[in-house]
């Protein structure tokens, strides 16, 4: 192919990049309102734990523009809108388990009315004791399981040297720009159109039927893009609809439901905190050769999703490395905390922090360099490359990111000047760290790596493109334009991108676990390639050709010979005249997943994607204060569908990743009252807090062995945690090897003051 028909690949700016900066693109709260629209707000719960005793509606009632006031009672299906297990309310009707919980909604005329009418109920509620940390945890929500290989036990009696460690990390809220908010339109009879801020529009679907007591098919659930979800709108999303539509059945009127900030915050899941115990054996040199270790997330009041959280996490514990002999446990245990959910990794990254902890310690013990220590346990080369639970990792691309980190960020040389630095400087430190991820891609639960795509050609050759991926800020729809210019080789602006919806293609999984492209690129790829097959042969037929003889470039279809051509357009022309249908679908399902939960054993992944880091830090040993100096990310993404797009994804994950292991503490009183609910007390990472040298390279001629899209990786989550590469600095840095998350202030200090 030449040039300019290579479109998978190029570095194409985001459908939306001009929109997003001019304001023209639309969201749903700036889409225009129909006539009649009401607004509604969530009565919320402000206590932690507790019994709700009477919960009376009539002031809400009697505030001026009020409508409707609706509460469990009012709920004509299922007061339930748990996403997997059916074990969490939409309304509470007896036992409060977090504050911010919902207890009802008003409807009312504006949105400032329905705020000011939910201020005016006050529940009558008699507070129970919350638990509030891990370590208080009395019951698991899902598990724990355990991921087994050889004997921990003897192996761990058997080692010359032993070592141990108790840490943890703390959840973050996503902080998505646009919070949550759903418009639901009631059409004739059950029919309810809704317009979702969501991942997973068929969620959405099921859970507004099983409120409403109607059939998904009544139910349609649109969104043409989020701003912003990391994770955040894979479940929450779907309770919000659900409480717009009811609504809207109840008034007969369309009515949208946008939460404040506070009440976002303090309503919708974060990601899972996790605890952490271990005991490891080692030898002189550094390789660990035992591992015994449990660790517990905090799941909040409600399963939600935490299962598969859990199961990310235990997957991801041993990382890129290779530990003979080992027992992990994962559980996910119940607190009054807000339900927690996915965000970004997907316990993938917390899991992930276990051996960097360990890593740490045997260094410490050892007296070796940390990165001769991590080295010597990477998967593959001398030691084994598979993964406890089966699965083999790439030694050998292991090995390249970390080396490519290394140079990138001239370790040896920063390593020199640095301890020159704090030789010389009274109270400033610096440090340097480096992290190494294989994050494995695909849903763990198998059934949800399908996916779905409509493409239709129009008769003047433009295309219109539907599939079921959301587009969340990640440039998921470019990305799949892109495939399917490319399968028809025409200008990606004849490309027409149409919102997700589920009626135009059903039964979607979420857009989440970084499958976007790789699932709905294959799907579109599928029904972009059934029409071209048609058309190939209509246009072999007109150029009395042989069909394989036909090929698409520039916009062209040319035959066999030179005067043998016709442009996109004229052939689409051509087909409809000769009754050739220019519409299709297209379908993928991962190949090759087997996955047995229990047992913790299989292939859950279709592949890996790696990646690695090296950053620099300065502390402040007075005040605790930290800066990130510099940040060299190397992340493998195969052959790049879009490397302008994949830069920015390595770039804003590590980015996030920093704040959730450096400024963002989410902070509960004593009585469990999320305190942290916005902006000024919740510090995510500013334009400021980005590294002055900041360097995120893709891999160059990263291999993707496995048959993807155009042998492209998914990129998504992965460099999340390459964020770990500024916690080991900061360890570096304060001279420790222990250092709990966030790395605030307060815990820099005492950290430097352990003994
Ligand atoms: N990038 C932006 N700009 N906004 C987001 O909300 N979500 C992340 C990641 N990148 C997100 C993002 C998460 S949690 C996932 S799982 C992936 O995008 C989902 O999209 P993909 O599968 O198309 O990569
Ligand atoms: N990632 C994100 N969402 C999910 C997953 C996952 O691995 N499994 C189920 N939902
Ligand atoms: Mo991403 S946490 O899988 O939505």
């Amino acid at each position: 192919m030449n040039a300019v028909t290579k479109i998978a690949g190029a570095a194409l700016r985001h459908d939306s990049a001009v929109k997003h900066a001019t304001g023209e693109a639309r969201f749903i709260d700036d889409m225009a309102e129909p006539a009649g629209t009401l607004h509604a707000a969530l009565v919320t719960s402000p206590v932690a734990h507790g019994q709700l005793r009477a919960l009376d509606l009539a002031p809400a009632r009697a505030m001026p523009g009020v409508v409707a006031v609706l509460g469990p009672t009012d709920i004509p299906g299922e007061n339930d809108i748990a996403p997997i297990a059916r074990n969490e309310v939409l309304f509470v009707e007896t036992i409060i388990e977090h504050h911010g919980q919902a207890l009802a909604l008003v409807v009312a005329r504006t949105r400032d009315e329905a705020l000011r009418a939910a201020a005016a109920i006050k529940p009558d509620i008699e507070a129970l004791p919350p638990i509030l940390r891990i370590q208080d945890g009395r019951d698991w929500l899902v598990g724990p399981f355990t991921m087994k290989n050889g004997d921990a036990d003897t192996a761990l009696a058997a080692a010359p040297f032993t070592a141990q460690g108790e840490f943890e990390v703390g959840g973050q809220e996503h902080f998505y720009l646009e919070g949550q908010v759903a418009l639901a339109i009631p059409g004739e009879g059950a029919e309810m159109l809704v317009h979702s801020s969501t991942q997973h529009p068929s969620e959405g679907q099921h859970i507004i039927a099983r409120v409403l007591g109607v059939p998904y098919g009544a139910v349609q659930v649109q969104c043409r893009r989020m701003g912003g979800a990391f994770g955040g709108k894979e479940s929450n999303a779907s309770w919000v609809a659900a409480a717009a539509a009811l609504a809207a059945r109840h008034t007969n009127r369309p009515v949208k439901l946008r939460l404040p900030r506070k009440a976002d915050m303090a309503a919708t899941g974060k990601r899972h905190p996790f605890l952490y115990r271990w005991r490891a054996g080692f030898d002189a040199a550094g390789r660990i050769t035992a591992l015994v270790a449990d660790m517990t997330a905090d799941g909040g009041h409600s399963v939600d999703m935490s299962g598969g959280v859990v199961m990310r996490a235990l997957t991801h514990a041993i990382n890129a490395y290779s530990v003979a002999d080992l027992r992990v446990t994962c559980g996910a245990i119940k607190t009054n905390h807000v339900s927690n959910t996915a965000f970004r990794g997907f316990g993938g990254p917390q899991g992930a922090m276990l051996m960097d902890d360990v890593l740490a310690h045997v260094a410490r013990a050892t007296g070796h360099d940390i990165e001769a220590v991590r080295a010597r346990n990477f998967a593959g080369g001398p030691n084994p490359s598979h993964t406890p639970y089966g699965q083999a990792l790439e030694g050998d691309l292991i090995r390249r990111v970390h080396a490519e980190a290394m140079a990138d960020s001239s370790w040896d040389r920063r390593r020199a000047e640095i301890a020159a630095f704090n030789a010389t400087h009274p109270t400033l430190r610096r440090g340097l760290g480096c992290f190494v991820s294989a994050f494995g891609i695909s849903f763990g639960i198998p059934h949800l790596n399908q996916a779905g795509a409509l493409v239709h050609v129009y008769t003047d050759g433009s295309v219109r493109l539907a599939h079921g991926g959301t587009e969340m800020g990640q440039g998921l729809f470019i990305k799949v334009a892109q495939v399917v210019a490319e399968v028809f080789s025409v200008p990606i602006e004849t490309v027409g991108l149409a919102a997700t919806h589920t009626a135009e293609v059903p039964n979607t999984s979420p857009t989440a676990a970084s499958t976007g492209s790789d699932l709905n690129g294959w799907a579109a790829f599928n029904a972009a390639d059934a029409i071209r097959t048609r058309m190939a042969s209509v246009a072999a037929k007109h150029f009395g050709c042989a069909e394989d003889a036909v090929r698409f470039e520039d916009g062209q279809v040319l035959g066999a010979t030179d005067n043998q051509r016709l442009t996109f357009g004229e052939l689409a022309k051509k087909c409809w005249l000769a009754r050739v249908s220019l519409s299709a679908t297209g379908y993928y399902a991962t190949p090759d997943l087997e996955w047995d939960m229990q047992a913790v054993r299989g292939k859950p992944f279709f592949y890996f994607s790696y990646g690695a880091a090296v950053s620099e830090v300065v502390i402040d040993t007075l005040t605790g204060e930290h800066r990130v100096l510099s940040a060299h990310l190397v992340q493998d993404c195969g052959k790049s569908l879009n490397p302008a797009i994949d830069r920015g994804q390595i770039e804003g994950a590590f980015i996030q990743g920093m704040g959730w292991l450096t400024s963002e503490e989410l902070w509960w009183d004593p009585a469990g009252r999320l305190r942290t609910v916005g902006p000024s007390t919740y510090k995510i990472p500013g334009s400021r807090d980005v590294p002055p040298v900041f360097q995120a390279r893709i891999l160059e001629a990263g291999p993707a062995r496995a048959n993807t899209i155009f042998r492209s990786k998914a990129v998504g989550e992965p460099p999340l945690l390459l964020a770990g590469a500024v916690w080991n600095a900061l360890k570096d840095a304060a001279g420790v090897a222990h250092l709990d998350a966030p790395v605030s202030p307060e815990r820099l200090l005492r950290a430097g003051q352990r003994p």
